[in-house]
């Protein structure tokens, strides 16, 4: 599907007048009086993840923040097998409707995510039975259940949702198939069955793969190859989501690497998406994945060193990794659909909880009261330097 920009013109004022009680304002400090998006309007959409918290209405400011600032929305979880359809001959569709109700009044382009994850899946829908998971189901019920779940996602949202994350992260880093339920039942042809199914629900949608590392060439030479074997049997993918989960060290990955993996995909025949972008300031540590912050058996504050606010100096390393990040995505405009972030203010970030649990992280580019950080400004004085 081709994107039409003319399909999603941008209606900022009206929105906030139509959603917002009275009296809600957003705190935000130095927000400019065009938003983010329209720095970027005539290279790519722009966009940023809604958090199950801002669809369950605790939080209006984030609604009109994100509608003054973007012009394209995914739901963080709203949308994945676990929240809509919780159980066989249930579905739930209340936050995953607030979420399109907000996309359609904002006229914003909106992202399915995600239709088939080995996370976020209840795990009734591999397993014969409820307690004893050990017996897994057999590929055709199995099949059958994909395209039951796929085809009803599709089929309720698709005069709103014209671009689908079909499948999520099926690939490791080295280059070989993830072991999920979905590989171990039905093997590769799941990847084939989610996009047919996909396809047949929407003929005319935009469907995409998206995975994480997408830079590491083993995985990305694996990915074009699983994408080339499906459009040689007949299924197209039309685009690619890089995730963009990015550190701050500059080589976490280099601009290089991610400028490689774009035009490799590219090349491919894939529109590029960076789908869930935000850039980590904290130190590594994965060796203590799943532990609470308060839980670790070595003294905690060297890995939570940015509890009470970003020194002034990492501030400025992070307006700089985001403004490298853009400099490069605007380079490749021709190959790039959309750049998303993974959410908006840093309170609400996953990165706060992963690898360890109750960190204070500062990825995105507004802050914990929603004010805009200095990477906002480093990205949005992009546009001075691009006035002819
Ligand atoms: O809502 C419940 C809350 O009621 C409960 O008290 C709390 C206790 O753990 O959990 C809350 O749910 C959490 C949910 O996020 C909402 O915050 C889940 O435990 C947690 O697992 C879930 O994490 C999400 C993660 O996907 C799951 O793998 C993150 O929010 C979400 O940002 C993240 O998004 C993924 C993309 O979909 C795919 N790419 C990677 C990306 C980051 O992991």
């Amino acid at each position: 599907m081709p994107l039409n920009r003319r399909k999603f013109i941008l209606n900022h004022a009206a929105l906030a007048t139509a959603l917002l009680p009275l009296g809600a304002t957003v705190r935000a400090k130095a927000v400019y009086a065009s938003g983010l998006s329209e720095v970027f309007k005539d290279d790519f959409f722009l966009g940023t993840a809604i958090s199950n918290k801002t669809l369950s209405g605790s939080d209006p400011a984030m609604f009109k923040l994100i509608a003054q600032e973007f012009n394209t929305i995914t739901a963080e979880n709203a949308m994945k097998w676990q929240s809509i359809h919780p159980d066989h001959e249930r579905w739930d569709w209340r936050l995953a409707d607030r979420f399109v109700k907000f996309g359609h009044e904002a006229n914003m382009l909106m992202i399915g995510h995600t239709l088939i994850w080995h996370k976020q899946t209840p795990p009734t829908v591999f397993f014969k039975s409820r307690k004893k998971q050990d017996a897994l189901i057999s590929r055709d019920l199995l099949r059958k259940r994909l395209r039951l779940h796929v085809q009803t996602v599709i089929d309720r949202y698709k005069r709103q949702i014209a671009l689908w994350d079909v499948v999520n992260e099926a690939v490791t880093d080295k280059g070989r198939w993830r072991e999920s339920h979905w590989y171990d039942i039905m093997g590769e042809e799941f990847l084939e069955q989610a996009f047919r199914a996909a396809r047949e629900a929407d003929p005319s949608a935009h469907l995409m793969y998206n995975d994480f590392n997408m830079e590491k060439r083993q995985k990305q030479r694996f990915v074009i190859h699983i994408l080339n074997t499906l459009r040689k049997r007949g299924v197209t993918v039309d685009g690619v989501g890089l995730q963009c989960h990015v550190s701050l060290a500059a080589d976490a990955p280099s601009i290089d690497a991610l400028e490689a993996a774009i035009i490799n995909f590219a090349k491919a025949g894939l529109r590029v998406h960076i789908t869930e972008l935000d850039v980590d300031v904290l130190p590594n540590a994965w060796k203590y994945k799943g532990l609470h912050i308060d839980d670790l058996p070595i003294d905690s504050d060297p890995l939570d060193p940015y509890k009470n606010g970003l020194p002034a100096r990492i501030e400025q390393q992070l307006a700089e990794r985001y403004q490298a990040l853009f400099e490069l995505f605007i380079k490749h405009r021709d190959k790039i659909a959309r750049v998303s972030l993974w959410g908006t203010s840093d309170d609400e970030s996953w990165k706060n909880d992963r690898p360890v649990i109750g960190r204070t992280n500062h990825p995105l580019l507004f802050d914990t009261q929603k004010r805009s950080k200095k990477a906002y400004d480093a990205i949005y004085k992009l546009k001075d330097k691009r006035a002819p």
